[in-house]
């Protein structure tokens, strides 16, 4: 007996030692993301810029954010608004300078606040000196790109060489009489993409992400990973084949959804290409000790996204994004199906690796939009208080709202694209790219200027960073920064996780360790429920509101009965349970 308990002192030990060992910098902090286009100009220009940024570094120091992710600020002629790069070395004018951006990296690091870029592998610009080369018939850099030859038609007048749509619809092939050919762009005509199959084009884009690791940055978000290979065209007879139609969209052969896209996504070399970029990514933490972190972006089924990890042999990415927050529910969706959607992830995921949540960017409707702005205080809980890693957009702290773009003033080229003045919101992601709303000044404080970029967002004058921090009472940025500052507890860190949807409406979890237990729930609906939490195991007697959404007649400290809790409409709330 006493040989057995020695025998287990050890293991109990290394146990709690293991779960508790200390978080690397990007496993427990908030990743959050700009778009610097829209979030603050300091030169009155009505473009956001980087000094902008660098000016508004300490708000997200206030907010309990460790990390931030810009979207591009490289130079390019923003058919795609800066995802059309055109020199991947160097910054946009309108955003600034390099030395700009070493200044921005300098105060971040003061502050303690990583930098993370974005990193756009698939396309360059058509203005990049790589196409311009290419055009001209430099052959190294022609062969950058992914050309085919036209087919001609029964009347002899030449068409793209097949049916592949581009993601912002219309065909994915452009021609160009200075060689004859047909380029491939997945995305807009600005964007051929790039031929991964040359190994000249591996080597190059490695380069890139050195020399950003080298000026300081802790990262990068892989853009439109899912579209980085087309098939071998060598194995279908040296001619890129059709697509099949997908039965969806039956009405607009144009549309990018017409097709199912098994040439053109998610094909098996893109992973390797991925473990071979972490590789470069390590390359540099063995120099100064600092993971950089990966994320991708692929919008593709949870099986496909857990690749991305890596495997036993090889690591990729840190964080595949994981979009379940975004494709998977909406305001509509019952507590099962959300409760089905988070389990997704979690139940593909390998053990070892960390989920990531994320409920906007700035290709998909503000969560105000999409849930109705009562929600917005519950979704901030679930993005930050799930197991794993949060990332928030910028201005769903504050619960933004999708702004009005008339079709005149609509410049996204998703929205462009669809020649449809009705129905062009339905794709635009304008929206959720209007400026920031920083106070109650012209433009919303984000800009001097006669003529933003994109309009302000109606009823900023009362939904504003400033106006937040400063009411008297509870306030959506308020409770954003107690859900930080609660991640940060060991139950949030390294507690477990367990989650029920209680009836249609009321979705619930709860969180645990070493003796402190947590629940979080969300009322969907605009219901009143009343809950038993005792279905929880260990949970009885009573629980203490830690943190409650903004509608919520409750107050800080109140006292909840575990096995009679009634949950008013659209309520969210995080309890405590006494001991
Ligand atoms: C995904 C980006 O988030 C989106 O904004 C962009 O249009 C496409 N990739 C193409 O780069
Ligand atoms: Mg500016």
């Amino acid at each position: 007996m006493r040989l057995l308990g020695l025998w287990c002192l050890p293991a109990v030990f290394l146990l709690v030692h293991a779960s508790e060992r200390e978080l690397d910098w990007w496993e427990s902090t908030i990743f959050y993301q700009i778009y610097p286009r829209s979030f603050k100009d300091s030169d009155g220009d009505g473009i956001g810029d980087l000094k902008g940024i660098t000016s508004k570094l300490e708000y997200l120091k206030e907010l309990g954010v460790g990390a931030t992710w810009l979207s591009p600020m490289f130079k390019s002629p923003m058919y795609d608004f800066g995802y059309d790069i055109a020199d991947f070395y160097d910054v946009q004018e309108e955003y600034g300078t390099m030395a700009d951006f070493e200044e921005l990296l300098a105060k971040a690091k003061e502050l303690d606040i990583k930098i993370v870029l974005d990193f756009v592998p698939n396309h360059t610009s058509n203005e990049s000196m790589w196409f311009e080369e290419a055009l001209k018939g430099h052959q190294k850099y022609f062969d950058y790109f992914v050309w085919e030859d036209g087919v001609e038609d029964e009347n002899g007048v030449l068409q793209p060489p097949n049916n592949w749509n581009s993601v912002f619809r219309k065909s994915a092939w452009e021609y160009r009489e200075e060689v004859g050919k047909y380029y491939l762009h997945q995305f807009v005509i600005g964007q051929p993409d790039l031929n991964y199959r040359n190994p000249d084009v591996v080597e190059e884009m490695k380069n890139v992400l050195r020399f950003w690791f080298d000026k300081g940055v802790a990262g990068f978000r892989v853009d439109a990973i899912a579209h980085l290979f087309e098939v071998d065209k060598e194995k279908y007879g040296g001619k890129y084949p059709d697509e099949p139609i997908s039965g969806q969209d039956l009405d607009d052969p144009l549309s990018y959804n017409y097709l199912n896209h098994i040439y053109t996504k998610d094909q098996e070399e893109t992973f390797d290409m991925v473990y071979q970029w972490r590789e470069v990514f390590d390359e540099f933490k063995e120099k100064d000790g600092l993971t950089r972190v990966m994320m991708t972006e692929a919008y593709s089924s949870p099986q496909v996204t857990m690749k991305y990890f890596g495997d036993e042999q090889q690591n990729g990415a840190q964080m595949p994004f994981n979009f379940v927050l975004i494709s998977d529910f909406n305001g509509q969706s019952s507590a099962g199906e959300i409760k089905y959607a988070i389990d997704k992830f979690l139940t593909f995921k390998p053990i070892d690796k960390l989920a990531n949540w994320v409920a906007g960017n700035h290709d998909n409707s503000r969560v105000a939009s999409r849930f109705g702005p009562k929600l917005v205080d519950g979704m901030n809980m679930l993005v930050l208080l799930l197991p794993g890693v949060a990332v928030t957009y910028m201005g769903e702290e504050i619960g933004m709202v999708d702004g009005y773009v008339s079709w005149e003033d609509t410049v996204d080229p998703s929205g462009c694209n669809t020649d449809d003045p009705i129905n062009y919101w339905k794709s635009s992601r304008d929206p959720e790219r209007t400026p920031f709303q920083w106070n109650n000044d012209k433009n919303a404080g984000f800009s001097t200027a006669e003529k933003t970029w994109l309009p302000v967002a109606e009823g900023y004058e009362q939904l504003n960073t400033e106006i937040q921090l400063n009411s008297e009472g509870r306030s959506h940025i308020k409770i954003y920064k107690g859900l930080a500052k609660l991640r940060t507890e060991p139950a949030f860190r390294y507690g477990r996780y367990e989650s029920v949807a209680f009836n249609t409406d009321v979705f619930a979890f709860r969180r645990w360790y070493d003796g402190d237990v947590y629940i979080v729930v969300v009322n969907f609906r605009d219901e009143p429920h009343t809950i038993d939490f005792t279905y929880f195991e260990g949970v009885n007697g009573h629980l203490e509101v830690v943190v409650c959404s903004l509608e919520s007649s409750r107050r800080r400290g109140d006292v909840v009965e575990a096995n009679n809790a009634k949950i008013s409409e659209s309520e969210s709330i995080v309890l405590k349970l006494v001991q």
